[in-house]
């Protein structure tokens, strides 16, 4: 079965077509020729990942999902949360975004938080929402050159690598983002009308 994932991040496309396996694949799109920004206006990551997973449903009506996710840190109240992509500025790298949580907590004891995936799928003018999260602890210094965004300062609850030292294999295991997009696939697994 071929979904539509309404996403430009490259990153996100090679985890979630690595955790779908060969039952489901994705459709970029690119190969849709489709480059525009989606928009993400909404102020909650569920609200956010409906907007984007809706603008691509409107656009091609054919089965799409998008993703959202934040990194909630408790010291900080929450955030970054849902201003996660853009914490130190628009058009700021994932190095200014680690530094400046780093910086935010220097000298704090305090130092949980968690990283939570929302994945909006429409299919048959439907919708449906998964949600995955994970725990653990922000670093207190870059730890690890894989991944991308937070993965440097994120350690697990339970490990003691940062995602940006772990296997693939072993963060989309475990991550807010494989745990979600598992549920996912039990789901589509099981819908009938596809
Ligand atoms: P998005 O809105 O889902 O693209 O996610 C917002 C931001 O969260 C991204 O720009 C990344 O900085 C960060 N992020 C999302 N997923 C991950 C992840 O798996 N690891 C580390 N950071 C992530």
């Amino acid at each position: 079965m071929k979904l539509i994932f309404a996403t430009q991040n490259q990153h996100k496309i090679k985890e979630i077509n690595q955790i779908l396996g060969n039952d489901f694949s994705t459709i970029g799109l690119d190969s849709l020729g489709f480059f525009d920004e989606i928009p993400e206006t909404q102020s909650t990551i569920e609200g956010n990942a409906l907007q984007k997973a809706q603008y691509i449903w409107n656009k091609f009506h054919m089965p799409c999902f998008a993703d959202d996710t934040g990194l909630e840190i408790d010291a900080l109240n929450g955030a970054p949360g849902v201003y996660s992509a853009r914490y130190a500025g628009v058009n700021k790298s994932f190095d200014d975004n680690c530094n400046k949580v780093l910086d935010e907590l220097k000298g704090k004891s305090i130092r949980s938080a968690r990283f939570r995936t929302v994945i909006a799928l429409i299919i048959d003018a439907k919708e449906f929402v998964f949600e995955g999260i994970i725990e653990g602890k922000i670093t207190e210094q870059n730890t690890g050159n894989d991944g991308f965004g937070y993965d440097p300062i994120f350690l697990p609850e339970g490990y003691n690598q940062t995602f940006a030292q772990m296997s693939s294999e072993l963060k989309n295991k475990i991550s807010h983002r494989g745990l979600a997009t598992n549920k996912l696939v039990n789901f589509l697994k099981v819908y009938p009308n596809l």
